[in-house]
């Protein structure tokens, strides 16, 4: 027989991570406080602490006290699981008062909360598209989406990245079966903005349904953080789906899908990551809950102080400058980047910075430098520090001589 064996595959396949120096591991966070958290290498290696700029805890509200206390209030009453899928047992009064107030937040007809922004979007694709449909998406677009139309079935056809035209010409070269149109608002490693009012127009010229993926947008862009299609002015109308997720700057962890309502109960009825999996914890439910709360009042609040209504304060552009400068044409050699800049940060007082990874280092020739960062309410030392780690790896990657003093 000439099966192959699943454990000597795996074997080479590990072997030739480690040739490419591709291996992926996993550093373990021994506790946080505040930026700071103290990390262990590998199975019990050294610890160090380091400041974390790859979290997505974009408004700090993870540790914020009305958020964990909501949580436990929750968990005290309703325990610590979710007991049961929605349709038998599991849909919870706390899950109904989230799904509420996020409709309410997003003006959006109807939301339906999922285990998290992954299922969410295997959700969407699957329940709307099946054999003979397509699914246009943006080529940067998240994992969880390309996913999605595998889990479909239908046709995945992908645009370069940002271009509408590009969008358009895939629509048009498959004019036959449903079409969804599907892109981040922001994209989460480049950090920019999708081009969301064309993508809307084309959309609505060939029939096509527009869902975009607010992962990176919801709590930080637009007004009261309302992500960036309530920022490029768009309602549910020219985007009929958006995906919300809760782990990201609203703390949590869990998802929702909002818009239409027809569609979103379709969901509800229809989408297999919706219905064969354990609800969210009620006591989850109700810490998002907190957190949306938490983020509207400060986004008014901030507006009330003068601001202008705009994106809430984050500051892309100085991680995203350093990063380009970056920019490696090599995989393997963006990886070791990677690890340079985790270790970039053994100078004085040991803190430096934790650098987020980049999955499409795996990706042959196609490496890019990550450039978003959860810095909205960073201090401009810690914001100098990263940028001073950035440099130093910069200079040795490039073969410079290393500056007097530097320890990396
Ligand atoms: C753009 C985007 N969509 C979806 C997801 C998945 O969300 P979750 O972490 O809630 O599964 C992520 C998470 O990294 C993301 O960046």
């Amino acid at each position: 027989m000439s099966r192959p064996l699943l454990t000597a595959r795996i074997a080479t396949l590990r072997q030739q991570r480690i040739d490419q120096q591709r291996l992926r591991v996993r550093r373990t966070v021994l506790r946080r406080d505040g930026m700071r958290c103290e990390v262990q290498a590998g199975d019990g290696g050294a610890t160090r602490w380091l400041l974390d700029f790859c979290g997505n805890d974009y408004l700090g509200l993870a540790r914020h006290y009305t958020v964990s206390g909501a949580l436990q209030d929750e968990a005290a009453r309703s325990g610590a699981g979710g007991v049961a899928s929605h349709l038998v047992c599991g849909h919870h009064a706390a899950h109904v008062a989230l799904e509420l107030a996020v409709a309410d937040w997003l003006q959006a007809p109807a939301a339906l909360l999922l285990g998290s922004g992954y299922l969410a979007n295997l959700a969407v694709v699957q329940a709307l598209l099946g054999e003979g449909d397509v699914c246009v998406q943006d080529r940067l677009n998240h994992a969880s989406l390309i996913d999605g139309a595998r889990l479909a079935g239908c046709a995945l056809r992908r645009y370069p990245h940002a271009d509408p035209e590009g969008a358009l010409r895939q629509l048009r070269a498959a004019p036959e079966g449903a079409a969804l149109l599907a892109s981040d608002g922001v994209f989460s490693m480049d950090g920019d903005i999708a081009p969301l009012r064309a993508l809307a127009l084309i959309a609505r010229a060939q029939r096509a349904t527009l869902y975009i993926d607010e992962a990176h947008a919801t709590g930080v862009l637009g007004e009261e953080g309302r992500g960036s299609v309530a920022a490029a002015g768009l309602d549910h109308g020219a985007v009929p789906l958006r995906l919300v997720t809760l782990g990201k700057a609203l703390g949590g962890y869990g998802a929702l899908v909002v818009g239409e309502a027809d569609l979103v109960r379709h969901l509800a009825e229809t989408a297999r990551p919706y219905i064969y999996t354990t609800a969210l914890p009620p006591a989850l439910a109700a810490a998002s809950l907190a957190a949306v709360q938490r983020a509207r009042r400060d986004e008014l609040a901030a507006r009330a102080a003068g601001g202008t209504g705009g994106p809430l304060p984050r500051r892309r552009a100085p991680a995203r400058a350093a990063a380009a400068r970056l920019r490696h044409p090599d995989p393997a050699a963006a990886l070791r980047r990677r690890r340079a800049r985790a270790g970039a940060g053994a100078g004085a007082g040991g803190a430096g910075p934790l650098g987020r990874r980049d999955p499409s280092a795996n990706r042959a020739g196609r490496p890019r430098a990550p450039a978003y960062h959860p810095v909205g309410r960073t201090h401009e030392a810690q914001l100098r520090t990263l940028l001073d780690a950035l440099a130093r790896v910069h200079d040795r990657l490039a073969g410079a001589t290393a500056r007097p003093g530097t320890d990396i």
